[in-house]
């Protein structure tokens, strides 16, 4: 893969890396993204599993939906782009994973600093008192997530439409975007606000902003480069190319 001079020159400065993901990384996993081809999104509605309205009126179907995605989880493992930004981690100390992902995958690559803005499918809580669920210790009665402290609907702890993002990881992912000099997108459409507005955070505060994406998105504008391909693929690319270049970190 040719990596442009702007790109050579960002990985031969760059101090602060900061990295937002989404679907699209782990779809080499295995994971189905949400727009894809044969997207999660393009099967079902949105509104009816992952929305609060659409949980509250019929909490079986959602839970059962969430429990099929957990399975396929236990299936698939970390894949070259994931780990690529492990190694990318090593040759940028500090560098910040933000992820729109709830499937846990940066994580078990072994980022250390992961920012999960859309939340996590292996967390759940009451609805009523807020009580913790291992997703194994959850009572199921008649397919509805029981809560086994107070009896209320237990639900994943992701963020559904309509909901706040959680402040602490938004604020740090905020704080991140800012103070990067090198930004990477990588494998979101680029369509779900406010994830989608941290690439136009970082370039607006003097980042080289890229894009890692088979396709074309709404991002692509805003990137100073696009590179054009798989994750699994162009990532461990990068890798190869910050370890050719001579740093001159930047003051
Ligand atoms: N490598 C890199 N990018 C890829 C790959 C790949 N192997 N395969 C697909 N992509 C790209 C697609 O071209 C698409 O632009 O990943 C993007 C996935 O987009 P979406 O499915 O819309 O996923 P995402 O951007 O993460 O969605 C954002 O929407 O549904 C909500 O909460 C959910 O976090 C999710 C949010």
């Amino acid at each position: 893969m040719i990596i442009p001079p702007l790109l050579l020159k960002s990985l031969a400065t760059a101090t602060r890396v900061a990295a937002l993901t989404g679907a699209g990384i782990s779809a080499e996993s295995g994971v189905p993204t949400f727009r894809g081809a044969n997207g999660l999104w393009k099967e079902m509605r949105a509104e009816e599993l992952a929305s609060m309205e659409g949980f509250l009126k019929n909490p079986a179907l959602v839970w059962e939906w969430y429990a099929h995605r957990r399975a396929i989880l236990q299936t698939v493992q970390p894949n070259a782009g994931h780990r690529a930004l492990v190694d990318l981690e090593r040759l940028y100390p500090g560098l910040v994973v933000i992820t729109q992902n709830v499937d846990g995958l940066h994580r078990r690559a072994g980022s250390s600093r992961v920012y999960e803005l859309h939340g996590n499918i292996e967390r759940n809580s009451c609805t009523a008192c807020g009580e913790p669920h291992p997703s194994t210790a959850v009572a199921l009665r008649d397919g509805r997530p029981m809560c086994t402290r107070c009896g209320g609907l237990v639900r994943p702890d992701v963020v559904w439409f309509g909901e706040l993002l959680p402040e602490e990881e938004w604020e740090e992912s905020v704080r991140a975007s800012r103070a990067a000099d090198l930004f990477l997108s990588i494998g979101t459409s680029g369509l779900v606000f406010p994830a989608a507005s941290l690439p136009l955070v970082a370039r607006d505060a003097g980042a080289v902003v890229v894009e890692v994406n088979p396709e074309e998105s709404p991002l692509t504008v805003a990137a100073d480069v696009s590179l054009r391909g798989p994750a699994g693929e162009v990532l461990p690319a990068l890798v190869e190319a910050a370890r050719g270049v001579t740093r001159s970190p930047r003051a």
